[in-house]
């Protein structure tokens, strides 16, 4: 072994722009502390083969440097075909358990000298996958840094948002980077895409605030974020007004969500998280089962959102928010059928480095 390290990254809620932040619209989104561990060592002599575990998804197999090499031209030429040469209609996400992995991997290796050295990835990760947890963008921080680390280097923070994005769109089409900042910056950040890149502000003084936000799991989507964002694009090409006016809705919802967060008034966010929902039906991105849990909840007196791209089917729309003005509702809420209380910290620190075992 010639070098190893070790690194923990976040998971991520949006709380409120999703969708609205792949065109420009501001985003206001948190770091949950339910992490992903990943441990990257360079053994020498070796060959540049890339060793990946992953059990959380049963992903444990060996690319050799062809094989691998392969996979990155194929996918690069996806995107590119879909992208920069089409309207993203014909973007295929990657779909085989450790690709994005393997991506990253090899991508952050680029120009590390591991082509004679073989390289092992773990990843242990307590983060769901493609329910809006943000377990992607965790992925493509983690391995970028923990690759570079193990190869001596530690790569400024804006250098790993840059490369992570690369990565994250062959999951992802083409990501707003939201995702990407909230677990690589940790804490509370009000992001905006610009022509340039993302920017984003702390918001440090909202994270006090945050328990106001209950979480549950409702299910998987059978829909991957490219694929809900890609919805959205086809029914805003048909119905532009209708989609241009949920955007603003949820732009507003976003600046009133941060003043209340802000201000301590928690029960202004019942009012305003019904409305950043109701935008985000107009968009048809909530699962029907989904909305129906959601109008029980409001009939209570409360108010809850999908947070992330969502989902129309499959076993329900992924992470939801869920806020209501008595706090002592929360103790008595039943969760519908197939929701399950996600009870993890908001406000957690971003990438972190660890000891490597
Ligand atoms: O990765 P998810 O499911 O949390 O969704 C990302 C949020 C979107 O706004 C739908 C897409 C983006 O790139 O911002």
């Amino acid at each position: 072994m010639i070098g190893a390290a070790a690194v923990s990254v976040p998971g991520k809620t949006i709380l409120f722009g999703e969708h609205a932040a792949v065109y420009g619209h501001p985003a206001l989104v948190t770091a949950l502390d339910h992490r992903m561990t990943v441990t990257v060592t360079a053994s020498s002599p070796g060959n540049g083969a890339i060793h990946l575990d992953m059990p959380g998804c049963g992903a444990a197999r060996s690319f050799a440097p062809d094989e691998a090499a392969r996979i990155a031209a194929y996918r690069t030429a996806v995107w590119a075909r879909a992208f920069a040469d089409g309207d993203g209609s014909s973007f295929r996400p990657v779909d085989i358990p450790g690709e994005l992995a393997v991506l990253a991997t090899l991508t952050s290796c680029v120009g590390l000298s591991a082509a004679r050295r073989d390289v092992h990835v773990r990843v242990e990760s307590a983060i769901p996958t493609g329910s809006g947890f943000g377990s992607s963008a965790a992925l493509a921080v983690g391995v970028t840094a923990a690759c570079h680390l193990a190869f001596g280097r530690s790569l400024p923070v804006d250098d790993i948002a840059e490369a992570a994005l690369r990565i994250e769109r062959h999951q992802h089409g083409s990501p707003s980077g939201v995702d990407v900042q909230a677990v690589l910056r940790g804490g509370v950040l009000w992001c905006r895409r610009e022509p340039l890149g993302l920017a984003h502000e702390e918001v440090g003084a909202a994270a006090g605030r945050l328990g106001a936000f209950r979480l549950f799991h409702s299910g998987s989507p059978a829909e991957s974020t490219g694929e809900m964002v890609a919805a959205v694009r086809r029914l805003r090409d048909e119905d532009p007004a209708r989609v241009e006016g949920a955007f603003a809705a949820i732009e507003a919802a976003a600046r009133e969500g941060r003043a209340a967060l802000l201000s301590g008034d928690d029960a202004a966010l019942v009012a305003i998280v019904r409305r950043a929902e109701a935008a985000l039906e107009a968009l048809d991105v909530v699962h029907s089962d989904v909305r129906a849990a959601i109008r029980a909840i409001e009939a209570e007196g409360g108010a809850a959102k999908i947070s992330g791209a969502g989902g129309r089917s499959g076993a329900g729309a992924g992470l939801v928010l869920v806020v209501h003005p008595d706090p002592g509702w929360h103790r008595r809420f039943a969760p519908p059928a197939g929701w399950i209380a996600h009870g993890v910290g908001l406000g957690a620190q971003g990438l972190r480095e660890e000891i490597a075992a």
